[in-house]
């Protein structure tokens, strides 16, 4: 009788517990499609189209979201009509290794453009706890709109940006330096103004447009600039003369 009672008892327990790890297991679903919505919506606006990059799985996609997407699996080759260079991306990579692997296979598609693609906006879904290798994995490119969600085991995301042009990230070299949010309702999302104090780290201007004729009156002013924004240096990055010869540099 009481190995029954004890069989009965055990039966029930042990299913509470498994009823109990399935909600909350979904519960942490919900947070974290609500977290990645959130980021999405500060980071691009409710309606922008975005693309959404990921490495044979989908696993942070939220199922509600009103933007139009293109997904794409970055283990896959990439298909060549995606080139309207709209230049929003969420990427999934669960590491650094798979996101530097990612940006490469991003660089070699026909969705990079050397101009607007580094100016875009990039939000990097990750459980990488080394935060310095994933902002230099996209750093690397001179791409600098970068937030970061990182989840960490049993976590529902923690926001994560940082500015490359301080002296304590060695310009964008050596990150160190981060802002850290909760990804909850008070989450807000600032972008890096470009009039800002580069704190004597280079920068680059880029001119997307051979018949730009800024260029040649900014020329004699960079002296100037350069130090209204305290920075070491200005690179002007021309464009090419010819379309045909764009050149894919870093
Ligand atoms: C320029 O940057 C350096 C290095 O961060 C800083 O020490 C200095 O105060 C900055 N100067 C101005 C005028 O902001």
């Amino acid at each position: 009788m009481w190995a029954s009672l004890f069989l009965l008892l055990f039966a029930h327990t042990g299913k509470c517990l498994a009823d109990f790890a399935f909600i909350s297991n979904l519960d942490r679903d919900v947070e974290i499609q609500s977290c990645v919505a959130r980021v999405i919506e500060q980071t691009f606006g409710l309606s922008r189209r975005f693309t959404y990059i990921y490495n044979d799985y989908i696993e942070y996609l939220p199922s509600a979201i009103a933007n139009p997407i293109i997904v794409i699996n970055a283990r896959k080759p990439w298909s060549h009509h995606y080139n309207f260079y709209e230049a929003m991306y969420v990427i999934e990579a669960f590491d650094s290794g798979t996101l530097r692997e990612t940006m490469k296979a991003l660089k070699e598609s026909t969705l990079w453009h050397p101009h607007s693609t580094r100016e875009g906006k990039f939000v990097i879904l990750t459980n990488e706890k080394d935060l310095a290798s994933i902002f230099r994995a996209v750093w690397k490119f001179s791409i600098l709109h970068v937030v970061l969600v990182v989840f960490e085991d049993g976590t529902n995301g923690k926001v994560v940006t940082s500015d490359p042009k301080t002296q304590e990230n060695g310009c964008g070299l050596t990150p160190k330096l981060f802002d850290y949010q909760d990804c909850d309702a008070n989450l807000a999302i600032k972008f890096l103004s470009p009039m800002r104090n580069y704190n004597q780290c280079p920068v680059f201007i880029d001119f997307h447009n051979p018949y730009d004729h800024r260029l040649k009156y900014i020329k004699p002013l960079l002296p100037v600039i350069e130090d209204v924004l305290n920075t070491t240096s200005i690179r002007v990055r021309e464009p090419p003369s010819k379309p045909e010869m764009m050149a894919v540099g870093e």
